[in-house]
């Protein structure tokens, strides 16, 4: 049985204040929620350690945005997997198209942080997806797979989540059509030893398109920002019909 995550990546928005103001709007609705749904918040570091304190007994689980594969040393703004296992979480994203595409991050480094999120007991959420360019030059499958097999060397597959992530789809507006995101996914999936892995579809995810895309068959969950950011917004993908 494939579990269903619907997960919020805050990116860098929300401070302490900020953050329980929407834990007070959102935490009632997860009353709706149905059995066996998992929601996860994803939040910035600095925010991680309030959270955990209140969100402990609630449905939610908690998230990170990043790891390093070091376990301690001259690694200046990074943050180990021991730093975050001792706040409480559950998961971490890795390899976000915002960290390749602004923070020198590689297939390489990916599987680096995946390995040191599984040894720590975090379950990564892997995030691969294709440029408007490459899905233009018709390159969609083979820059997933090269991701996929790069980033997966050695990854425990029982332990993990991916997120189908097209870049030219997140924080555009622009979703990819439900069934695209469908037969995408279903692609990764025939890549994974697991079949049973949870892929994510993220970009755009909205209240207003979260029914249609969580109906297909291959989808599991979503991955979403700009949607996960009020409490009304993220507590309706939550309990998506
Ligand atoms: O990780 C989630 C993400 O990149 C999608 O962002 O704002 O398009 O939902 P958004």
């Amino acid at each position: 049985m494939r579990k269903i995550i619907i997960a919020g990546n805050w990116k860098m928005h929300k401070t302490q204040r900020e953050s329980l103001e929407f834990l007070q709007d959102f935490l009632p609705h997860l009353e709706e929620t149905p059995e066996g749904r998992e929601a996860v918040l994803c939040v910035p570091f600095t925010t991680l350690n309030v959270m955990s304190k209140n969100l402990h007994g609630s449905r939610v689980k908690l998230g990170a945005q990043n790891i390093h594969w070091e376990e301690q040393g001259a690694f200046t703004g990074e943050v180990s997997g021991e730093m975050l296992t001792e706040i409480g979480l559950n998961y971490v994203i890795v390899g976000h198209s915002e960290r390749r595409q602004f923070f020198g991050e590689t297939d390489e480094t990916v599987n680096k942080r995946l390995l040191a999120a599984q040894r720590h007991g975090l379950i990564p959420i892997l995030c691969v997806g294709e440029s408007k360019a490459q899905r233009d030059a018709g390159e969609t499958e083979q820059v997933i797979f090269g991701q996929l097999k790069k980033g997966l060397v050695d990854v425990d597959q029982s332990n993990l989540v991916i997120a189908y992530e097209p870049i030219w789809a997140i924080g555009t507006g622009d979703t990819c059509e439900a069934s695209e995101a469908n037969r995408v996914i279903g692609l990764i999936r025939s890549q994974l030893t697991n079949k049973d892995v949870t892929i994510q579809y993220g970009g755009s995810v909205k209240p207003d398109n979260v029914d249609e895309i969580m109906a297909q068959s291959e989808i599991d969950g979503a991955l979403v920002g700009g949607a996960s950011l009020t409490a009304d917004s993220f507590a309706r993908l939550v309990n998506y019909q």
